[in-house]
């Protein structure tokens, strides 16, 4: 079976009823553009930890946390997106790869944290033990941090025209994503709330895969009206994404998505599922993508440069991990 990034042959659309799964249902296989985007991202990744060797072994061991989560095989959805808009906006993928590498450090950065004892308390995470399972707590929280750093460095190789507000930008994102994960957390003792779950989406997600989004196009030296598409069309693919998370944690397999399943309602999470229910959970992920894909509109006819884009939402809806 091709198993691909977002979707596999076989996967029962998630916002289609289990029972109701057929060939008519079957997903695309991942398309090709986003299979080479992504070696793109995996060897740039590697190339960028083959870090100083530290002669300590304490130092090594944090180290050795850091690559094991960075190269366990995540979807890389956001450094793809970075260089994806990069080019939809006209610019050239080079400017936008720094970017690319701080974004999934960040990210990186948030599931180790996220699997902590004090927060999800997860064992599993890309199809392995998680960072703290392995590394034990203390390694973990500052593989994290290590991280975190990381990216801004990373931020220092853009081109000197754009460094400042890719920072900025950055930065932002990440502490809306801090703030949507305290939410998420104090949610827990709190009864299911809509208005309570769209804070939480938004913020935890949607915000950081916003930014990958608007850093692409800032990358690119894009015009206002093309940053403002992009990041529009970024924050409605977050919903969407989360959504998609938070129903593959009810109706998806550890096997596919390589983490726990089940755990939110077990965690009295804020989820769509739990608020709202999976049918009308599956409305909304289908109004967050076609939002999504009209949020491209400022950047031409649709089979034009936003194409990969707009594909890209609409497998949202395919996802299977
Ligand atoms: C998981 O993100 C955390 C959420 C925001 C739901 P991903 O599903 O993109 O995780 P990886 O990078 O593919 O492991
Ligand atoms: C985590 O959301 C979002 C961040 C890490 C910022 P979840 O807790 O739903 O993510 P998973 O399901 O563990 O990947
Ligand atoms: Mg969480
Ligand atoms: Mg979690
Ligand atoms: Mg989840």
């Amino acid at each position: 079976m091709v198993r691909s990034p977002l979707t596999t042959r076989d996967t029962r659309q998630v916002t289609s009823s289990r029972d109701a799964a057929s060939p008519a249902h079957a997903a695309p296989v991942a398309p090709a553009w986003f299979e080479r985007r992504r070696a793109q991202v995996d060897a740039a990744l590697a190339a960028d930890l083959k870090i100083r060797e530290s002669g300590t072994t304490s130092h090594s061991r944090l180290l050795e946390a850091v690559e094991y989560s960075v190269s366990s095989g995540g979807k890389r959805l956001r450094p793809v997106l970075v260089l994806e808009c990069c080019v939809a906006a006209g610019g050239d993928d080079a400017a936008g790869l720094p970017a690319a590498l701080a974004i999934e450090y960040v990210h990186t950065f948030s599931l180790i944290h996220d699997d902590l004892p004090a927060m999800d308390d997860d064992d599993l995470r890309r199809g392995r033990p998680t960072n703290h399972k392995v590394y034990g707590e203390a390694v973990a929280i500052l593989a994290g941090d290590w991280l975190l750093a990381r990216a801004f460095e990373r931020l220092g190789d853009a081109p000197p025209r754009c460094a400042a507000v890719l920072s900025e930008c950055l930065a932002n994102d990440t502490l809306a994503m801090i703030e949507g994960q305290a939410a998420d957390i104090a949610g827990e003792s709190t009864p299911p709330n809509a208005e309570l779950v769209r804070f939480v989406h938004e913020h935890k997600t949607a915000r950081l895969i916003r930014a990958a989004c608007r850093m692409g196009a800032i990358a690119a030296g894009a015009s206002p009206l093309i940053e403002a598409a992009l990041s529009e069309y970024g924050l409605s693919l977050g919903r969407a994404f989360q959504i998609a998370d938070d129903l593959l944690d009810v109706l998806g397999s550890a096997a596919a998505t390589g983490k726990s399943v089940g755990k939110d309602a077990a965690r009295n999470k804020q989820t769509y599922p739990a608020v709202f229910g999976i049918d009308a959970s599956r409305a909304q992920l289908m109004h967050c993508i076609d939002a999504a894909k009209q949020a491209l509109g400022p950047l031409g006819p649709l089979g034009g440069r936003s194409a990969n884009l707009s594909e890209l939402a609409g497998l949202m809806a395919f996802r299977d991990r």
